[in-house]
């Protein structure tokens, strides 16, 4: 599906961000491990979420979906051996996690996905599990289709090579089903919703700095789970309110956690007008309501531990950063290159039809400001982040911009196309 964005437009209103695409997962994936009922509200129905519950539904877990509801009836930590594949679509969130849960079961099974996601590194999690003691087999040992045959594992001390909230995950939840404490340490602290969410079901976990150690679990016990708005929707309307002179958005909400919010300490630091009020905390997270009013932005340097904080919305700060006075510069963010697409090249590649200043590094971007950006044709490259970006840039651009594989949108942010219609101006 293409889509047409008219350029030159404000934004105004409130509105409301469907739930966190990471906690909807954790919730879905640790709910089908415990015992008892657990309840989803504000639960994510994009594509990605929706193939994780399929995943577990193949292992023998009950699930009902109500909206953004949803019940689990979890059958304890030893699922059902599953009669076919395991399908993570265009998820790697689901190929890796759900990778770190099978390791622990008695039973063969084996994960595929979409061509996007076989070209994915898997290796990363098929190392620390092997380690483990999982039996793992993958195309070339490091894309997907993966077949594991997991149970009795061993406990590891793991140093990660790269700060991945994905990898970390894998690896505390076969430490659940371990033969000791299991310690992950990171380069970089990556999200720790894993973490929360796990203690709040009652595993024992010690988490300081980079450091994480996970005891072996006889059991978790099913709970009520809260699921915030998600900061990585949220990110296309703060960048859009920013850039859109005459523009105020208050998005309600929206998750707060520090490992997330990056993209909300990197845009003030820009000189973004962004305010958060009515501060609360819910199942672990915590969450607030954003208000942003367009500002005159300036460009600005980062790297280091900020981009495990902000590795999602990159595309949408170089947007942001394109319409910033001097040069932006990205470094240390070559997982870029790993993502639903290769964002460094497809970044690069659709904002320069668009007559942005943008330059590709071997571990970044630098782009600098510019007057204007004219409405170009572009494609998504069926990646929805790098779709949600664009059309942030074609409200701010000069004409109309017509954005091809518009519908991946679908995997992250349902509704997203009809969201902006209703506060444009
Ligand atoms: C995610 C972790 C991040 C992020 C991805 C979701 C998660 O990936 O980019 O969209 O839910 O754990 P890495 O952990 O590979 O950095």
């Amino acid at each position: 599906m293409d889509i047409t964005i008219e350029g030159r437009k404000r934004i105004y209103g409130t509105i409301k961000v469907p739930g966190d695409k990471s906690i909807s997962h954790r919730a879905a994936i640790i709910g089908s491990i415990a015992s008892g009922v657990t309840e989803i509200e504000g639960f994510l129905t994009g594509h990605d979420c929706m193939d994780t519950l399929n995943c577990f539904r193949r292992l023998g877990v009950y699930i009902k979906v109500d909206g953004d509801r949803v019940i689990i009836e979890g059958g304890g930590l030893h699922l059902k051996r599953p009669s076919d594949i395991l399908y993570a679509g265009n998820s790697g969130t689901t190929a890796r996690l759900l990778s770190g849960i099978l390791a622990g079961q008695a039973f063969e099974s084996a994960i595929d996905g979409d061509e996007s996601l076989r070209k994915r590194p898997m290796d990363r999690v098929v190392l620390p599990l092997s380690m483990m003691g999982a039996d793992i087999t993958a195309v070339d040992g490091r894309y997907l289709p993966m077949r594991i045959e997991g149970g009795n594992l061993k406990a590891i001390d793991y140093n990660m090579y790269l700060a991945s909230a994905q990898v970390k995950s894998a690896i505390l939840l076969a430490g659940l089903y371990a033969d000791g404490p299991t310690q992950v340490v990171e380069p970089f602290k990556s999200r720790n919703h894993t973490e929360i969410m796990l203690d709040s079901f009652g595993a024992k976990l010690i988490c300081k700095n980079n450091s994480t150690i996970i005891y072996p679990a006889e059991k978790l016990i099913g709970q009520k789970v809260i699921v915030p708005g998600d900061i990585s929707s949220a990110a296309f309307f703060i960048v859009a309110a920013l850039i859109l002179p005459g523009s105020e958005i208050e998005i309600s909400n929206v998750n707060l956690n520090e490992t997330r919010a990056g993209i909300i300490d990197v845009l003030k630091s820009m000189g973004g007008d962004i305010k958060i009020y009515d501060e609360k905390f819910q199942s672990g997270e915590k969450s607030g309501e954003i208000v942003v009013k367009s500002s005159t932005l300036k460009g600005i340097a980062i790297g280091g531990d900020m981009i495990p904080r902000l590795i999602d919305e990159i595309p949408v700060l170089a947007v942001a950063a394109s319409f910033a006075a001097g040069t932006t510069v990205i470094r240390d963010a070559a997982e870029l290159k790993v993502k639903e697409s290769n964002r460094i090249e497809t970044v690069w590649q659709e904002l320069s039809k668009m007559g942005a200043c943008i330059e590709k590094l071997d571990d970044g971007l630098a782009i600098s400001g510019v007057a204007k950006l004219k409405g170009a044709i572009v494609d998504s490259h069926n990646d929805h982040r790098i779709a949600m970006a664009l059309a942030v840039a074609g409200l701010a651009a000069d004409g109309e911009t017509l954005i091809q594989n518009f519908e991946c949108t679908d995997i992250s942010f349902p509704g997203f196309y009809d969201m902006l219609n209703s506060v444009c101006r």
